[in-house]
C-alpha cells in the first residue's frame, strides 16, 4: 500500500498535502495523560515499549494523522553516553553539565536504547500500512547544548563558547554524538521505522562558518553512517531557525526534506532549494493555540505558500493548551479546504 508521505518523501506533489504535526503525541491529549500517569517518569515512560507504542498510536487514532511520530525524546542519546539526564515536571531536561575533561570518558553504552527499538517495532505491527512510522533522534550540536548546558537556554551562550574556545573539544563530542546517533537511527530503521528526522531544533544565532562545523558536518556524519549501513529510507531534517543557513542545509546535506521552522518563508524557500527535496511546516503553534479566525487565516496562509512535494506540519511542537478541535479543524482544512475552528 502507497504512504503519501513517502511519496512526498519521493519528490512528488501530492495533494492533498499529508498531515502530521510534531509533539502530536503528547499532553494536549487526555488519552496521553492516562498512559503517563501509570509510568514512573518520562525517561522510564520512554523506556516502556508497550507504553510508548500506546501513545504513538493515539495521535492517529484519533485523528487520522498521516504519519505516526515514536514516543521518544532526544535526549535517550545522552543517557546511553553514561550522562545523567531527569526530566522535571514544570522545568524541563535537567542534565549534568559536561567539562571539556568530561569528552575523553564518555562511555557509549547503546544497549540502553534498546527497548526503543521494541517500541518501533510494536508501532509498525500495529500501525496501518497506509501511514508512515517516524523514527528520530536529535541534532548533534542540539544535543550538545543540553549536554552543556545542562538544560534549556534561550542563548546556547555556553554552548557556543565551548565551541569558540575549545574546538577540538567541541569536534570530538560531535562526532561521538553522530556516530551514536547514526546508530541510534539505524537500528530503529531496522526495527520497521519508515522515515528518520533529526531535529536540529537549536539552529538559530549561529555565524555561518560555525553552523556549518556544528551542523552541517555532524549532520552529514549520521546520514553516510545510515547509507553506509545499507538503509536506503528517507530522512527529514529539521535545522529550526537557521535563516539563511537552512537553504546550505538542504544543498549540502544529503536529505529528502527540510522541515521548516515559523519563520521560513516557504515559498522563497522552495525556489532556492533542489526541487526534489520536500519541504514540510510550518504553520505557527502560536496560531494552533489561539484558534478561531487567527487560526484560519494562519492555515490559509501556509496553504498559499507551499508548493511541490510538502507534508504540512506546525512550525514547532503542540503544546499542552492546544484544544483538540482545532486540530481537527486544521486537520479537516487541509484536505476539504475549511474547518470548523473554535
Ligand atoms: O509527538 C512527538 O513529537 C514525539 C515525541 C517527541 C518528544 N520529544 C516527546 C516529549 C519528540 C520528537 C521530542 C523531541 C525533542 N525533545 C526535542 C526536539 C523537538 C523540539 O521540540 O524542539 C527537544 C528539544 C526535546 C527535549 C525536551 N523533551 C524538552 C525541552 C522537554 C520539556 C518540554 C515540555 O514540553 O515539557 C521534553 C519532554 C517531552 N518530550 C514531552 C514529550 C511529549 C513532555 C513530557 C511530559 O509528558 O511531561
Amino acid at each position: 500500500m502507497t504512504q503519501n508521505v513517502l511519496q512526498v518523501l519521493s519528490g512528488q506533489e501530492v495533494k492533498p498535502y499529508p498531515i502530521w504535526m510534531m509533539r502530536q503525541a503528547g499532553r494536549h491529549l487526555p488519552e496521553y495523560l492516562k498512559v503517563r500517569e501509570t509510568a514512573k517518569d518520562f525517561i522510564d515512560f520512554c523506556f516502556s515499549p508497550e507504553k510508548a507504542a500506546k501513545v504513538t498510536l493515539q495521535p492517529v487514532e484519533r485523528y487520522d494523522m498521516d504519519a505516526a511520530i515514536l514516543f521518544a525524546d532526544i535526549l535517550l542519546v545522552p543517557i546511553a553516553l553514561g550522562r545523567k539526564v531527569e526530566f522535571i515536571k514544570g522545568t524541563g531536561p535537567v542534565l549534568e553539565p559536561i567539562q571539556v575533561s568530561d569528552i575523553n570518558t564518555f562511555t557509549s553504552n547503546m544497549s540502553v536504547v534498546e527497548p526503543v527499538y521494541e517500541t518501533v517495532s510494536k508501532v509498525r505491527d500495529r500501525l496501518d500500512l497506509s501511514k508512515t512510522l517516524i523514527g528520530f533522534c536529535g541534532g548533534p550540536w542540539t544535543v550538545a547544548t543540553y549536554m552543556i548546558e545542562g538544560k534549556g537556554s534561550p542563548t546556547k551562550e555556553i554552548a557556543k563558547r565551548f565551541a569558540y574556545e575549545n574546538p577540538g573539544a567541541m569536534a570530538e563530542m560531535l562526532l561521538v554524538l553522530a556516530e551514536s546517533s547514526a546508530e541510534y537511527l539505524i537500528e530503529q530503521a531496522k526495527a520497521g521505522a519508515d522515515v528518520l528526522k533529526i531535529f536540529e531544533s537549536w539552529a538559530e544565532n549561529l555565524p555561518p562558518p560555525m553552523f556549518d562545523k556544528l551542523v552541517i558536518e555532524p549532520t552529514k556524519i549520521i546520514i553516510s553512517r545510515i547509507r553506509e549501513a545499507g538503509i536506503t529510507v528517507p530522512i527529514i531534517g529539521f535545522p529550526r531557525g537557521a535563516g539563511l543557513n537552512a537553504i546550505r542545509y538542504a544543498r549540502q546535506v544529503d536529505v529528502q526534506a527540510c522541515a521548516a521552522g515559523t519563520d521560513v518563508p516557504l515559498q522563497s524557500f522552495r525556489n532556492q532549494i533542489p526541487a526534489h527535496i520536500a519541504t514540510q511546516g510550518n504553520l505557527d503553534p502560536l496560531a494552533l493555540r489561539i484558534g478561531g479566525d487567527t487560526l484560519r487565516q494562519a492555515v490559509n496562509n501556509v496553504l498559499e505558500t507551499i508548493s511541490g512535494p510538502h507534508i504540512f506540519n506546525l512550525g514547532h511542537g503542540v503544546s499542552p493548551d492546544v484544544k483538540i478541535a482545532n486540530v481537527h479543524a486544521v486537520i479537516n482544512h487541509v484536505r476539504t479546504g475549511d474547518g470548523d475552528y473554535v
